[in-house]
């Protein structure tokens, strides 16, 4: 008891004393090691991650409701997210809809719907896509918009995987 207390009081600095400051300071550096490791892992680990999740969170999604797009006049277009991806709502002058996915084809920038041009751009290369079906027109892009299935039901626009 005596000795216990002489410990604490710091009068008695035996062998065990030193192995138990050997131990602590091996603790504590272990544990500041995984902080940093944590640290700097967690960040590569979500970066290498994310592609994958993301790819699933996109096949998750099959369908979207835009409750106030029914309102779109006819030859206006509006963006929104179908997933993690953009994509676009397009209501033609003669009262069609088509719905794609806003992402070109060639190198993924995000194409736009230009109505005085009657066409999708895509500004990165000069892509063109063809409002109703999305096929690719003109440029670098090797294939079509991924097309959507447009349906309007009381008053929203329901837009689904083809
Ligand atoms: S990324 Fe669209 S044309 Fe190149």
């Amino acid at each position: 008891m005596n000795k216990a207390i002489s410990r604490i009081n710091g009068a008695d600095a035996g062998a065990g004393d030193l192995m138990s400051r050997r131990t602590f300071a091996q603790i504590l550096f272990t544990g500041v090691g995984l902080c940093y490791a944590g640290a700097i892992g967690y960040p590569i680990y979500r970066y290498l991650a994310s592609p994958i999740e993301r790819a699933k969170e996109t096949t998750a999604v099959s369908e979207v409701t835009l409750p106030d797009a029914a309102k779109l006049e006819p030859g206006a277009a509006m963006m929104f997210k179908f997933g993690t991806k953009p994509a676009l709502l397009i209501h033609h002058q003669d009262g069609t809809w088509s719905a794609m996915e806003a992402v070109c084809t060639h190198l993924a920038c995000t194409v736009q719907y230009q109505a005085e041009e009657n066409r999708i751009y895509c500004a990165c290369h000069g892509g063109v896509y063809d409002v109703k079906t999305g096929a690719a027109i003109a440029g670098p892009p090797p294939k079509g918009l991924k097309a959507f299935n447009v349906k309007v039901q009381d008053g929203a626009v329901i837009v689904s995987k083809a």
